[in-house]
């Protein structure tokens, strides 16, 4: 900390055309936000941007099979994922839309200033047009016969029998989805990002520069730089998405994947707008860090071609990292939408109502920081019975109920320490500095499992202190081990913030903590003797 006099985080900005999932709360969902509460812990200038990507082809073939508007689509995935996000403690400063005005014209006058000052080329190239639709075809439109398996409908991009990625120059007999007839090839004009021109640069910046990136990410990198970059399609012959901005140019738009990352900025501007403050601050200043979080499919687009378009238009400071996660399976398989596998947020928040945060514990102990992982209902029940209610919620209740039993709830002085008291709050302290640095790292399992030592230190305190023996021997002593059972305890809820929130939320109630920060979850006294502690339902409940 320290280093940098504000932060901007993104988290990728999720497509509307369908529910989130837990694939992409524990791709990057929770680990943006387990950073950013952490940062807003420390009191550091940080703002949590996200939104609705709400262009591209997928939307407008959801629309189509739907019978409405893209537009429809998207108003209807974007007031659900918004709602479920924030129901589940996903605490954005803003969640914006892509398909709203002031991204238009940002995205507009992003593209016009790479135009004007040259960075783009125009090419003509022959694509598939559909003489009946009287449309271009993108790729997903153009079904055909795949080279590789024989599979009668494959897509031009992708054979989703046997998984080949294709172009659909290389389908056997094409047909258009469209209208079902042959498409005819005709020639069209684009604007191209020349990648080239940053191929050294970007060495330069990510392979010498950047050495502390995650392994995953920086493999990627590398390769993707060593094959060499090639120009890049900024236009699409497309009907939905943000118009180019150039004159005498109708019925093409940019390209989803240049005009989403720059949603990053416009939502930032529709925040600042609304809290007056300086939006350019949190893009333009380079005391800022810049943080995108992502998941695996997203790193090639947010290492290399949007820090190419920064990088182009001059003003923009680039990312300091990108720390992207692998995915998460269910079950052993691969979430599929097309096949319905996934556990999808609405669904768990209406099922578990007011279980946040064990999805979220769940999720962050198994997150597929270097490696792709794999959720169960298995591995679900036993972290919350075994974890979260034997060790967490164990500690809460038994501290409540003692402080309860012997003072009425209210917090007993503190006399003088022993050493025992004395080592296990610096262990305690010791730990609360392992959560932080492992977050500051990216390690947010590691961080979690630290978390949860503090509350074991704790109930490992309360067995060997076994303060219904020495209560009857020698009351007084209990005093002070109640005492350091509260602070333990309100070290537990304010260091737990980041990872489970609405825990936290209900611990610092009972002890009457209000706005915490991450500097006193390590005083001693952080509850003043004589406050009266709230009894509490139980904080984790057992599951079958
Ligand atoms: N919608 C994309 C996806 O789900 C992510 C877009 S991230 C952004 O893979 F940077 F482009 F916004
Ligand atoms: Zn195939």
């Amino acid at each position: 900390m320290g280093e940098y006099k504000r932060y901007t985080v993104t988290s990728a900005l999720p497509y509307a055309n369908g529910p989130i999932h837990i694939g992409h709360l524990a791709g990057n969902f929770l680990p943006a936000d387990i950073y950013v509460r952490y940062l807003r812990l420390q009191n550091e200038d940080v703002i949590f941007v996200c939104g609705s990507d709400e262009h591209g082809v997928p939307i407008m073939i959801t629309a189509k099979n739907e019978g409405v508007t893209p537009q429809d689509v998207v108003d209807k995935y974007h007031e659900l994922n918004k709602r479920s996000l924030e129901s589940f403690g996903i605490s954005f400063d803003i969640y914006s839309r892509t398909s709203n005005e002031n991204h238009k014209v940002n995205a507009s006058i992003f593209f016009k200033k790479l135009y004007d000052d040259g960075k783009l080329i125009e090419k003509y190239t022959d694509q598939y047009y559909d003489e009946k639709a009287q449309q271009f075809l993108a790729d997903r439109y153009i079904i055909g016969v795949c080279p590789k398996c024989g599979y009668e409908d494959a897509y031009g991009d992708q054979c989703e029998r046997c998984g080949s990625s294709l172009s659909p120059d290389e389908l056997i007999s094409p047909r258009s989805a469209l209208s079902g007839s042959r498409p005819i090839l005709r020639k069209t004009k684009h604007w191209y990002l020349p990648l080239k021109d940053y191929e050294q640069w970007l060495k330069t910046w990510i392979l010498e520069g950047h050495k502390e990136w995650k392994v995953n990410v920086y493999g990627q990198c590398k390769s993707w730089l060593e094959q060499g970059l090639l120009d890049r399609p900024v236009t699409r012959d497309l009907s939905w998405g943000v118009p180019v901005p150039l004159k005498e140019v109708i019925g093409k738009v940019l390209y989803v994947w240049f005009d989403a990352p720059i949603g990053y900025i416009s939502a930032t501007q529709e925040l600042c707008k609304k809290t007056n403050k300086n939006w350019e601050l949190y893009w333009k200043d380079k005391d800022t860090k810049l943080v995108n979080f992502i998941g695996k499919d997203n790193i090639v687009f947010h290492c290399i071609i949007f820090p190419a378009m920064l990088k182009a238009h001059g003003d923009f400071i680039l990312p300091s990292n990108v720390p992207a996660n692998e995915f998460m399976n269910l079950e052993g398989k691969k979430i599929s939408k097309s096949r319905d596998h996934a556990v999808w947020l609405k669904d768990y928040l209406e099922q578990y109502k007011d279980k946040q945060d064990v999805l979220r514990y769940v999720l962050c102990a198994n997150m597929p920081e270097t490696k792709d992982s794999d959720f169960t209902w298995q591995d679900f029940k036993e972290r919350n019975n075994n974890e979260l209610v034997a060790n967490v919620g164990n500690f809460v209740n038994r501290v409540i109920s003692l402080c309860h039993k012997y003072y009425d709830g209210i917090v007993p002085e503190c006399d003088i320490l022993s050493d025992y008291d004395k080592i296990t709050l610096a262990e305690a302290n010791n730990i609360i500095q392992k959560i932080g640095s492992a977050i500051e790292k990216y390690h947010f399992k590691d961080g979690l499992l630290y978390w949860m030592d503090l509350s074991r230190l704790g109930n490992k305190y309360i067995s060997d202190e076994e303060p219904w023996i020495t209560y009857k021997t020698n009351p007084n002593r209990v005093k002070t081990v109640i005492n350091i059972c509260i602070q333990i305890m309100a070290k537990v809820a304010i260091t737990g913030n980041p990872f489970v929130p609405f825990t936290s939320k209900k611990i610092t109630n009972s002890l009457k903590i209000n706005d915490i920060d991450w500097g006193m979850s390590c005083s001693d006294v952080i509850v003043n003797h004589g406050t009266y502690v709230d009894k509490m339902d139980v904080l984790f409940e057992k599951m079958d």
